[in-house]
């Protein structure tokens, strides 16, 4: 039901470009949406002694709380970003943090090593298996009553609020790239998502006859119904993306508490934002 197939760290390490949010500047420097979100961030793990930044991108938001909290120690999947995070750490010049390749369902780190940990636009990145590890990687690397903050998108939400309105269909390495644009989130933002889809799914079926031969296709609702409802179901059942529901009951059973859940304003609708405490009880 889970199984969400969107492309991994590998996608990020060939594109470190999709996530240029960092900015010389600091706080002030950002765009409005970016700049709520890092404040989220700062506002739940501020004045903590140390934090892992999980799938860290190029420093969005962690070179932004780093200054706030006394350690920060990023990881991410992909080597390429860590090269990218460490030039804009040396642009902006936060001293109090290091990155390293690393990955969210095995953190290099001993038992209760922070106090705190954030997770942005990561599990997105992720199928479900390994986002539940992933959770169960943070409360194991969280000593007793430290928090983690997780924002990422309730993508069935984003799709009910907003259809694709365009979407471009590529075959990449003999997998299926369905890429999904959206134009109306917030004036002047461009969004776009990229899920692969099975070939042969009803849905990668549909998709692969329209495609025929060719290497790739720009589909736009006017002349292909990439927005028609029967579409739209498919792609659903198809991605399952999860949602609040269910990212609010991986973080429950894996043993947090104090499950906190939000949606900021910011990004378009459906950003979740939660927060979770590991309990006092070491072994609890
Ligand atoms: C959408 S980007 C978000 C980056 C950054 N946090 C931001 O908000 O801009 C997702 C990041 O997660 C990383 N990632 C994906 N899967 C990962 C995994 N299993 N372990 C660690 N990092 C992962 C990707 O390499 C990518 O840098």
């Amino acid at each position: 039901m889970h199984s969400r197939k969107v492309p991994g760290w590998e996608f990020f390490n060939d594109n470190v470009d999709v996530c240029d949010v960092v900015r010389p500047g600091g706080l002030a420097a950002l765009e409005p949406d970016d700049r709520a979100v890092a404040e989220w961030f700062v506002r739940s793990l501020g004045g903590r002694r140390a934090v892992v930044d999980i799938g860290c991108g190029s420093g969005f938001p962690g070179l932004y709380v780093a200054p706030h909290v006394g350690q920060l120690v990023g990881v991410d999947a992909a080597p390429n970003m860590i090269l990218e995070v460490q030039k804009n750490q040396a642009e902006l010049g936060v001293g109090n943090a290091r990155f390293e390749v690393g990955k969210a369902e095995s953190l290099h780190c001993r038992d209760g090593a922070f106090d705190g940990a954030l997770l942005c636009g990561v599990l997105e990145s992720m199928d479900w298996d390994c986002v539940a590890r992933a959770i169960v990687e943070v409360r194991r690397a969280l000593a007793p009553r430290g928090k983690v903050a997780i924002l990422d998108q309730d993508w069935s939400e984003v799709m009910r609020a907003r259809p694709p309105r365009e979407a471009t269909v590529r075959l990449c390495d003999g997998q299926l790239l369905l890429q999904l644009v959206e134009r109306e989130s917030s004036p002047g933002l461009e969004r776009d998502t990229r899920h692969l889809v099975d070939r042969a799914s009803p849905l990668g079926t549909w998709l692969s006859s329209e495609l025929g031969e060719r290497r790739g296709a720009h589909l736009t609702a006017d002349g292909f119904s990439i927005d028609g409802d029967a579409v739209l179901d498919a792609w659903h059942d198809e991605v399952a993306q999860f949602d609040l529901e269910a990212l609010t009951d991986l973080v429950e059973s894996a043993g947090f508490e104090e499950v906190v859940v939000e949606r900021l304003p910011v990004w378009g609708d459906g950003v979740l934002a939660l927060t979770a405490t590991r309990p006092a009880k070491p072994d609890a």
